[in-house]
């Protein structure tokens, strides 16, 4: 870590020593993988620019192939097309030539609906012919990016077809990769997980939370535990409380119509909110296994309290957000914005206080927040210590003691900030806090992997640890679901407003125990 303000150039080259450490090759098996919901948004703006990537760092096996599994009509041309277009529109490096015509030479299109059990069994076949050309067999990427509407249909099709449990001897050759959401509340999330126990093994499944893949997000494992001077100060005895924050400066968008069916709970807090929780709060693992870190991640959730709803001990706020300034500009409401009814009780932000019953966080409220059209981007971790005992510098008027405070910044100004006490200088006894920065992109550089990048690569290896199994998906939802059948019932009674470009509405404020806890009012 540097003290206050960083250097101002950061490092541009790989020769960096830093960046000299970072791994480069991990091997995959010859694979194919196959994108249901191939001409979707997401695979546009995201897992074909990921795999352009994988391919720029080498890290695509040799025997590769990508197709495109969908409703419309292509052909393997129109696909590939497809592909470059939006390859050179949010790949995060250049399009270049030569990578292109690499990966792009390896690109097909495989057309037909998601219920037709024939489109698959031709799909079988179109398999057993690439196999026979190369002569080796490939491992099967299903990965589902397609509204949940359908994922029944795919995943019993891979089954009937045989495509979910292809072989090489005794190991399994196939894996689905699902997106979320992983149903609507517990029942649903059971169902899900029921379908696809009946056609895949657990460990052939991996259930993306894209939080998982971020770089901030997995070095929290490596800054608590990699770390020596954390563990003694993490738990009741030292820290005040715990605030997460994942802000947007957006709005609904495009996406209205599924927005208005999800809302702030389902679509961030229940999981990508809970992942940031769980990781900062779950006891050290005995092993990097996936199964040990993905143990303590349950129970950690198994721990936390259900929450209160009444009205006098009430635990979670919602509120909608109203017309405001962003960046300026003016923003309408989100009862304005198109193909929202008047009548929407949907919540576009959410804040609710949680506690967790076991020896570590016996007392420590950790408090969430996650909203659209908030005053700025933010996602961060902050951990709030408890003021020093003793009345050595309890003055006041003379000193500004803040409490200790760690924050880990997530996005989009990754790094990590300690906040301590110092003095002035001078012949006064006065004191400030004082702010330790670290900061990636000085010292790392910028140009980092997209979660994406991470996650696919991560699944054609076989490693599950940032993936969610199905009974912690079960967990979490176990948790919200009570607070959405509560919405469900009141209505609109109990949605508060807040204004765009604020930091939420006042009534979550209320939230907050202590005196001296607030909401965190984060700057640029
Ligand atoms: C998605 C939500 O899971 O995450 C979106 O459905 C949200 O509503 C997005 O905007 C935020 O992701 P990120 O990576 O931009 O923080």
């Amino acid at each position: 870590m540097t003290a206050s303000s960083p250097p101002e150039q950061p490092p541009t080259t790989e020769s960096h020593p830093f960046l000299q450490g970072l791994s480069k090759h991990r091997g995959a098996p010859p694979t194919i993988i196959v994108i249901f919901g191939a001409s979707g948004d997401l695979t546009a703006r995201k897992l074909l620019p990921a795999i352009y990537n994988l391919e720029v760092d080498n890290l695509l096996p040799p025997d590769f192939f990508l197709i495109g599994f969908g409703r419309k009509p292509l052909s393997d041309d129109d696909f590939r097309s497809f592909a470059q277009e939006n390859v050179a529109q949010h790949s995060r490096r250049d399009l270049e030539d030569p990578i292109w015509e690499r990966l792009g030479s390896r690109i097909m299109y495989h057309s037909g609906n998601y219920d037709d059990l024939e489109a698959y069994k031709a799909f079988a076949e179109r398999v057993d012919k690439m196999e026979d050309e190369v002569g080796r067999q490939f491992q099967l990427l299903f990965y589902v990016s397609t509204p949940p509407t359908v994922f029944q249909p795919i995943l019993e099709n891979l089954g009937h077809s045989g495509l979910s449990r292809r072989h090489h001897g005794s190991a399994l050759m196939s894996k689905v990769v699902l997106e979320k959401p992983f149903g609507r509340d517990l029942d649903s999330a059971r169902e899900l997980n029921g379908i696809l126990c009946d056609q895949f093994d657990e460990s052939q499944v991996y259930r993306i939370d894209h939080y998982l893949g971020k770089e901030t997000v997995q070095d929290l494992l490596v800054q608590r535990f990699a770390n020596s001077i954390f563990e003694p100060i993490w738990n009741y005895h030292y820290v005040d409380h715990i605030q997460i924050t994942v802000a947007e400066a957006l709005g609904v968008g495009s996406r209205a119509g599924y927005y208005n069916q999800s809302g702030a709970l389902r679509d961030m807090i229940q999981n990508h909110t809970m992942q940031l929780l769980s990781l900062i709060a779950m006891e050290p693992p005995v092993s990097n296994d996936p199964e040990d870190i993905r143990n303590e991640k349950v129970k950690l959730l198994k721990a936390i309290q259900p929450v209160r709803l009444d009205e006098e001990q009430n635990d979670v706020v919602r509120a909608q957000y109203t017309e405001g300034l962003i960046g300026g500009e003016k923003v309408p409401g989100f009862l304005q914005e198109q193909d929202i009814p008047q009548d929407s009780s949907t919540e576009t932000y959410a804040a609710i206080r949680l506690s967790i019953d076991n020896w570590r966080w016996n007392g420590v409220p950790f408090y969430l927040r996650s909203g659209k059209r908030m005053a700025r981007r933010v996602t961060e971790i902050a951990v709030q210590f408890k003021n020093p005992p003793g009345n050595l510098f309890s003055d006041s008027d003379k000193f500004h003691l803040a409490g200790n405070s760690f924050v880990m910044q997530i996005q989009p100004d990754e790094g990590a900030t300690l906040l301590l006490n110092s003095k002035i200088p001078g012949l006064e006894n006065r004191i400030q806090p004082v702010k330790m920065h670290f900061r990636y992109a000085t010292t790392y550089g910028s140009n980092t992997p997209e979660a994406y990048e991470r996650l696919i690569l991560d699944a054609m290896i076989g490693d599950s640890t940032l993936f969610i199994r199905g009974d912690e998906a079960e967990a979490s939802w176990k948790l919200y679901t009570p607070i959405l059948d509560h919405w469900q019932a009141s209505g609109n009674k109990g949605v508060e407003t807040y204004a765009a470009g604020s930091w939420g509405p006042t009534a979550a404020d209320k939230l907050l125990w202590g005196s001296k806890q607030e909401w965190r009012k984060i700057g640029p």
